[in-house]
């Protein structure tokens, strides 16, 4: 995300209009250092007019050798010979006037580009894991467990997460997290082939510090205008910049889910107790399989586990021929958290759902679980009167 920098308040919200939503602003150079110090994928700093000509050539210079990687934006209100020239030798990339908006987004886009020809197109070493969650039935938890596992994923701001909304004609997102978006992927229709980090970051929604969503649609009937090599790219694109992409889907194998899901690095599958969702589950692993849809990385996430309707979990795991990776007991707490607009992870952490939640989360991303049978992260929610349980898929 771009960084931009200016004392004056008024004079850095306007920058900050100017550049993708999401841009983190700052009123001093030692916060915006502070800043850089925790966010390596940084590629471009806009230095606002308001900051002291000397500061920001003495900023500009600094970084040219410490990150060569990030492109300085210098706005001034006058370009005279002097600040071109003394911007020029500090190694600016741009000097843009103050209100001109159109040529701070040009430098912003500029400064991404030479990123991505300095690390390659996939952002070097750089790529982010997308995590899909599925299932072929409506209703069984799908958005619920998304965004509960992105806000999980984020460790608290520590990691960089998106969330997408792939239930193009109806997707829920937003509303589970009380967003207004005002740009959804609607907005990069036609953009197949030009999408880019910049565009596609002032399409997102930021839900408080931690997660940036690409929101759905908001009418059904804009589904079928966005294609497979879109949502490719949306995916792609957003893997150079994020380190989890968690994908919500619709209950169906669309050609729009079925992209994301070839796309997919962990791929989370939501169960319920009953015997139509089972057999769609089990139609939906056997097809997953034939794909060859991330094999190996299938995660069976068994929603409202405790319901008493005559199937327990062990039923389930030799009905779909796999483990388990987590269980989730059916909660008003979940549903009151989700329509307060606090997903449960984050407004009860302690909460066993949370738990459990957390505890896939951990396992998505490839750390060390606590053993199976000790309480607390291990993924597999404890049922009454039994010590919580740790499944892996069988190979
Ligand atoms: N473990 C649970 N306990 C209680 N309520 C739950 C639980 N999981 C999900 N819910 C509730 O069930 C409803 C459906 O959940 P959700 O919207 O996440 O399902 P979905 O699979 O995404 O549905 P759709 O296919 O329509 O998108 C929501 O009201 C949600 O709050
Ligand atoms: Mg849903």
């Amino acid at each position: 995300m771009p960084a931009a920098v200016d004392p004056d308040t008024a004079t850095l919200t306007s920058l900050l209009s100017a550049l993708p939503s999401g841009s983190h602003g700052v009123d001093a150079t030692d916060r915006l250092l502070a800043w850089l110090g925790q966010h390596p994928e940084e590629y471009v700093v806009v230095l606002g007019p308001y900051l002291d000509l000397d500061d920001a050539v003495g900023l500009c210079e600094g970084l040219r050798t410490t990150r060569p990687t990030i492109s300085v934006v210098l706005v001034r209100h006058t370009l005279d010979t002097q600040v071109l020239t003394r911007a020029m030798k500090a190694g600016a990339r741009d000097v843009v006037a103050h209100g001109d908006i159109e040529a701070i987004g040009a430098a912003v886009s500029r400064a991404h580009q030479l990123y991505v020809a300095l690390r390659g197109p996939t952002g070097g070493a750089h790529t982010g894991r997308v995590v899909t969650v599925f299932s072929p039935k409506g209703g069984v938890g799908k958005t619920t467990m998304a965004v509960n596992l992105a806000l999980a994923l984020t460790q608290r701001g520590v990691r960089k997460v998106c969330l997408v909304d792939l239930d193009l004609a109806f997707g829920d997102v937003s509303i589970t997290l009380q967003l207004f978006p005002s740009h959804s992927i609607e907005h990069a229709i036609g953009s197949e082939d030009t999408l880019d980090h910049p565009m596609l970051e002032g399409l997102l929604t930021r839900h408080q510090d931690s997660l940036m969503v690409l929101a759905a649609p908001s009418h059904p009937d804009v589904r079928d205008r966005v294609s497979p090599a879109l949502i490719l790219r949306v995916l792609r694109t957003l893997k150079e910049t994020f380190d989890f992409v968690v994908v919500d889907t619709a209950p169906a194998f669309d050609e729009q889910t079925l992209t994301a899901l070839d796309e997919t690095d962990e791929c989370v599958v939501v169960a319920t107790l009953d015997v139509p969702t089972l057999k769609n589950v089990k139609v939906a692993l056997e097809t997953l399989e034939l794909l060859n849809i991330a094999r190996g990385h299938r995660h069976l996430l068994l929603n409202r586990a405790d319901d008493a309707v005559g199937i327990g979990a062990d039923k389930v795991e030799s009905i779909l021929g796999m483990g388990l990776a987590t269980q989730v007991a059916t909660s008003i707490d979940i549903a009151a958290a989700t329509n307060a607009g606090t997903p449960i992870v984050v407004g009860n952490p302690d909460h066993p759902s949370s738990i459990a939640i957390r505890g896939l989360a951990t396992l998505l991303a490839g750390e060390p679980v606590a053993p199976a049978g000790e309480p607390g992260e291990a993924p597999g929610q404890a049922e009454p009167g039994r010590a919580p349980r740790r499944f892996r898929i069988r190979r």
